[in-house]
């Protein structure tokens, strides 16, 4: 078997934060790793009409897909799309902000999960082109493990990111259980400031034993094709993977 390949995204202004030290952990773990910063290269996460160079009413749906039959994908997408293609493990580190990623990270997925690449109307979720591929998110919360936890008051972080792993899912990934640094902010002092440092140290440690257990890892457990009808309603007696989908009472 050949040794996967890894892409890293790292989404995060400042190059001495910890979450570029947690994926530049991840980076020496991975045999020839592909890295994208997004920040630091500049990409666009704003999806317009002008990336296309297209006039009239801008439908990005159909302008994605069009520039991906013709290869006429923006620079930066084609870039990024080429990276996707050849990693077969996608690691996304970025701090939570404002009970999600940052929007570029956002941006990157509205611009790079390209329509006609990774999905289609009619091969999505399990017939998702990203297919074979499988992703790890490693975020940072400011947040503690207690306020971060589903009785805490920050809200369940799993189920904040459940929306961005279903949009994965959606393309066909295969979503890790995420990995969290929980209480990371630059306002700790005294012997939190000494706690969350050796926090940080244990999380850089670890890293390359996380990703050496990448099979064996827990999965995120989403609902199969087969368990909706043609409609895509949940059918009776299937099981309600997920928070955002149930059974109607
Ligand atoms: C704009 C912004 C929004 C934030 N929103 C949240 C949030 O919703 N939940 C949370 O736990 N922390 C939040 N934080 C704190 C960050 O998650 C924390 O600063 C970051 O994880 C620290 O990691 P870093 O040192 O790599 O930047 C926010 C920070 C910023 C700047």
């Amino acid at each position: 078997m050949t040794t996967p390949r890894s892409l890293i995204v790292t989404a995060h202004p400042e190059p001495e934060s910890f979450t570029h030290q947690w994926a530049a952990a991840s980076a020496r773990a991975c045999a020839a790793p592909i890295e994208s910063h997004l920040v630091q290269e500049g990409f666009d996460p704003v999806e317009r009409a002008a990336h296309f160079g297209h006039e009239g009413r801008f439908d990005v749906l159909k302008a994605q897909e069009n520039a991906a039959d013709t290869d006429t994908l923006p620079g930066d997408v084609a870039r990024e799309v080429g990276r996707i293609t050849a990693a077969d493990r996608l690691i996304l580190h970025f701090p939570v902000w404002w009970f999600g990623p940052p929007a570029i990270l956002k941006g990157w997925m509205d611009r790079c999960l390209v329509n006609g690449i990774f999905h289609r109307g009619s091969q999505r979720f399990d017939a998702g082109l990203a297919r074979g591929k499988s992703v790890l998110i490693c975020a940072t919360t400011g947040g503690d493990g207690v306020e971060t936890a589903r009785d805490g008051r920050e809200g369940d972080i799993n189920l904040i990111l459940w929306p961005l792993m279903h949009a994965l899912r959606y393309c066909g990934f295969e979503v890790l259980e995420p990995a969290f640094l929980h209480g990371v902010h630059g306002y700790q002092t005294g012997d939190a400031r000494a706690d969350m440092e050796a926090r940080m140290a244990a999380t850089l440690d670890q890293q390359a034993a996380r990703l050496a257990s990448w099979d064996s890892r827990p999965r995120v457990p989403f609902n199969a094709d087969t368990d909706f009808d043609t409609e895509g309603r949940l059918k009776r007696g299937a099981p309600a993977h997920g928070p955002f989908i149930s059974h109607r009472q």
